[in-house]
């Protein structure tokens, strides 16, 4: 006789399941987006995500060594200026709030986290691209590297060690690579946001970061002419690749949670490492479904990154970081 097979041996006890598992999430490889905003005394909620706040300079240091006490790998910095113009002047002025901010955590935390700043000038500009306009109101490519290769050496000078590249211009890992290098920044390290897609999930981002995008008719309200189709899955594949070419460190794939085709085939290829980004809209539905009772919070968080992480990535970025590493440590 044939004899049964039983998979269901190694689902028989919680000791089996947790020698068996295949993928387990430790709190080294989760980062921390974390947004300070200029001008303000205390800490402002942000509506549409819950427990995620616009910080002070001094609750973002805590906020920092809270991440660094739980193990938490990495903190990503994101900028809210008081004062927006059209080439985004504060996003490269060491006195601009995200190089304040970079100064003041990298002196609290020290080696205890990675910290990291989102490169990009959306949050900076009066239009709310992540670019500079040409005279019919388009993103201008290459005239936008140049902003963005004055920002790298802000950031790196201010003491981020990794640069999150997210505006999705042509060339910008090579151009930022070659600025950083030739203001003898060889060791900052670039982490391209190489398949970033035009994503209804970032709704609630920009109201984290106050974003301007619509706000000027001039312009047009969307980023789809430098962020990538949802429809493409090849496409995920070449802008990683191109990436790579260009030097960058680390590639991304972002959103995560509906791009785990895009995320699984840039992992199968990828020389360096591959990070997954599970944006504010994919936070936002989770917590929204809890707080109906429609679904069990913190099962849903661990599956979610979990999932994230069995597609291949090899870090994780998620609004549920710190509370996610008390869980699994
Ligand atoms: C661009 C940037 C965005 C996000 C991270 N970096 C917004 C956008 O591209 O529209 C979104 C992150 C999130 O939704 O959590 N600076």
């Amino acid at each position: 006789m044939i004899p049964t097979v039983r998979p269901r041996r190694l689902r028989s006890t919680p000791a089996m399941r947790r020698l068996a598992a295949e993928t387990r999430l430790h709190p080294a490889e989760l980062i921390l987006p974390a947004f300070v905003r200029e001008g303000i005394d205390e800490p402002r909620a942000i509506s549409a995500m819950p427990g995620v706040l616009q910080h002070t300079l001094d609750s973002l240091r805590r906020a920092a060594a809270e991440a660094a006490e739980a193990g938490v790998g990495g903190i990503m910095l994101f900028g809210v200026p008081a004062v927006r113009d059209a080439r985004g002047s504060a996003a490269d002025d060491p006195r601009g709030i995200l190089n304040v901010a970079t100064r003041a955590v990298a002196e609290e935390v020290g080696d205890a986290l990675v910290v990291q700043t989102d490169l990009c000038l959306d949050e900076f500009t009066d239009h709310g691209h992540c670019g500079v306009l040409d005279a019919r109101g388009e993103v201008d490519n290459d005239t936008t590297l140049d902003r963005y290769r004055a920002m790298a050496l802000a950031q790196a000078e201010a003491g981020s060690a990794v640069l999150g590249l997210s505006g999705m211009m042509d060339g910008q890992v090579a151009a930022v690579r070659d600025a950083l290098d030739a203001a003898g920044h060889q060791a900052t390290a670039i982490l391209g946001y190489s398949a970033k897609y035009a994503s209804a999930f970032y709704g609630p981002f920009r109201e984290a970061v106050d974003s301007q995008l619509g706000a000027d008719p001039s312009s047009t309200g969307d980023r789809r002419s430098y962020q990538q189709d949802p429809a493409n899955r090849r496409e995920g594949l070449r802008e990683a690749e191109l990436d790579i070419a260009e030097g960058a460190d680390i590639v991304m794939v972002k959103p995560a949670m509906s791009y785990l085709d895009v995320l699984s085939d840039v992992a199968a290829v990828s020389p360096v490492p591959v990070w997954a980004y599970q944006v504010s809209g994919e936070a936002a539905m989770i917590e929204a479904a809890a707080a109906n009772g429609w679904i069990d919070r913190r099962r849903t968080v661990e599956e979610s990154v979990l999932g994230i992480k069995r597609a291949g990535a090899d870090a994780i970025l998620s609004y549920f970081a710190v509370e996610l590493a008390g869980w699994v440590r």
